[in-house]
C-alpha cells in the first residue's frame, strides 16, 4: 500500500510540473511567398477543404484547441504538427524541389484515397475534417490536374525523383 501511494503521488508530481513546460506554437503572422497558391491555381472550395482539414498540421498555423494548454496533450499534437509539416508545408510549397512537388500530389492522393489523411485522432474531435465523398474527390482532382500542369509545363526529368 506504501510504495503505492508513493508512486501516486510521484505521478502526480510529474505531472504537475510538466504542466510548466509547452512546446513553442506553430503560429505565424509572417508572409508566405512560397505558399503553393503563388505557384499554382487553388480554387476557394479546395482552400475551404485544405483550412478545416489538413493545415493545422501542414501549414504555418495551427488552430490550436483548449486542451493544448494540458501536458502531455500539448507534447503529443506539437509532434504531429512537427512531423506534418516537415512532410508536407503547404505555406512552404515552392521552396521544395520541383520532383518533390510533384510526388507530393501523388501522396495527397494515395492519403486521402485511402482515407489516411487527416489523422484519425485528429477527426474524432475536429468532426468538420472528416472528408465527405464529395470533398475526397474535390482534393484528388486537385491534386491531379496540378500534376498535369506540371508534366506540360516541366520538362520530363525534373519530376524524376532524385536518388
Ligand atoms: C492532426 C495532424 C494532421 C492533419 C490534420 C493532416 N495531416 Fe497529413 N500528416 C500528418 C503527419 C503527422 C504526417 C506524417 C506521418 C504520417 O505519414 O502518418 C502526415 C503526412 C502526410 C502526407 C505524407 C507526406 C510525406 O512525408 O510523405 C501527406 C501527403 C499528407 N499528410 C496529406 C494530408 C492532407 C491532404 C490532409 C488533409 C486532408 C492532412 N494531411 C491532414 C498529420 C496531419
Amino acid at each position: 500500500m506504501k510504495t503505492f501511494k508513493i508512486v501516486l503521488i510521484s505521478l502526480l508530481v510529474i505531472l504537475i510540473v510538466i504542466q510548466f513546460f509547452h512546446p513553442a506554437k506553430n503560429i505565424s503572422n509572417a508572409p508566405t511567398p512560397n505558399d503553393i497558391s503563388v505557384a499554382y491555381n487553388e480554387p476557394e472550395n479546395v482552400r475551404t477543404i485544405l483550412k478545416k482539414a489538413c493545415n493545422d498540421c501542414h501549414s504555418n498555423n495551427t488552430r490550436y484547441p483548449w486542451y493544448n494548454n494540458i501536458q502531455p496533450v500539448a507534447w503529443w499534437l506539437d509532434n504531429h504538427v512537427q512531423e506534418g509539416k516537415h512532410g508536407l508545408n503547404f505555406n512552404e510549397f515552392t521552396t521544395y524541389r520541383i520532383s518533390k512537388q510533384y510526388h507530393r500530389m501523388q501522396d495527397i492522393i494515395d492519403e486521402v484515397k485511402e482515407g489516411d489523411m487527416p489523422l484519425g485522432s485528429y477527426t474524432i474531435v475536429h468532426t468538420d475534417a472528416r472528408l465527405t465523398d464529395q470533398e475526397k474527390e474535390t482534393l484528388i482532382n486537385w491534386a491531379k490536374s496540378i500534376r498535369s500542369e506540371m508534366k506540360a509545363k516541366y520538362p520530363a526529368d525534373s519530376l524524376v525523383r532524385k536518388k
